[in-house]
């Protein structure tokens, strides 16, 4: 059986990516911070898939050592990974000056740190192999500054700037590596951030289906709907000045 290993598969964007790709036939390693979501999830997909394999691993990946212990964990169990989704990540609403420091070091390290060095981690692997397939999960907040939600919006631009960087070098090696960029998608994300999830937001299942067919037809970047592929190309002073006026405390 073949594995894919994804993060934040507890809920939202995850989950669905989870259910598509059992349904394609794949045993699912679920990474998540909470046991109780793990256990949750697990016995979600055991309903749907019953004879889909399932194994979970709870890892807060916000945290410094985070990447390699996961990858330990996954060697222990002794099961090979084709597929690694780097979804888990989280936002934060804020003037700069306000949010808290250790809150945004620990959003950099789950949005930036952790799936960088789990690419590092899993590529080796995948190369000697000659196979294997990453997604990285970034945003169309890629595109532009987000004024009062800073520090988000330049994780995912980074991590949409690392993922197709490497995409160029894991070519070589036979292996493909692809940049998920959702739009506003309707899962638990804005409720944690704080806000109310907005009324045009995707469902998370649609956002996972553009993501796996995407994933298996090697695309460069994937942008799920039309009007998220348009967003992509308003010119990004305008995009800021609007993003500055949404996102500002009080609106
Ligand atoms: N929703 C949107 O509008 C939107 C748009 C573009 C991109 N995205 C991106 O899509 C990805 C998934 O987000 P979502 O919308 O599906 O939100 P979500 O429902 O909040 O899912 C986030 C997932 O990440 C996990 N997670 C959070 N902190 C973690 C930690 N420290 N260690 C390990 N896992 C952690 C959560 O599980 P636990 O809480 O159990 O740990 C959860 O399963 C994120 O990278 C987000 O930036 C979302």
């Amino acid at each position: 059986m073949k594995y894919a290993l994804v993060t934040g598969a507890a809920s939202g964007i995850g989950i669905a990516i989870s259910r598509v790709l059992a349904r394609k036939g794949y045993g699912i390693v679920m990474v998540s911070s909470s046991q109780k979501h793990l256990m949750q999830a697990k016995k979600n997909m055991a309903k749907r898939f019953p004879k889909t394999k399932v194994y979970t691993i709870k890892e807060d990946l916000s945290r410094k050592n985070s990447a390699q212990e996961l990858y330990n964990k996954v060697k222990e169990m002794g099961v090979i990974i084709d597929i690694l989704v780097n979804n888990a990540g989280k936002g934060l609403i804020g003037a700069t000056e306000k949010i808290d420091i250790n809150s945004d070091e620990e959003l950099l390290y789950l949005n930036m740190v952790t799936p960088t060095l789990l690419c590092k981690l899993f590529l080796k692997d995948m190369y000697k192999r000659k196979r294997g397939s990453i997604l990285n999960v970034a945003s169309t907040a890629a595109f532009q500054p987000g004024p009062y939600n800073s520090t988000y919006f330049a994780s995912k631009a980074y991590l949409y700037s690392y993922s197709r960087a490497i995409r160029h070098e894991a070519a070589k090696h036979g292996v493909h590596v692809c940049t998920l960029c959702p739009g506003t998608t309707d899962t638990k994300f804005f409720e944690k951030e704080g806000i109310k999830t907005p009324a045009w937001a995707m469902s998370a299942v649609k956002v996972a289906e553009y993501a796996i067919d995407g994933l298996c037809k090697n695309k460069a970047v994937i942008i799920p709907g039309k009007t998220n592929k348009l967003f992509r190309v308003i010119p990004s002073e305008i995009k800021l000045i609007a993003i500055s006026l949404l996102k500002k405390p009080g609106k």
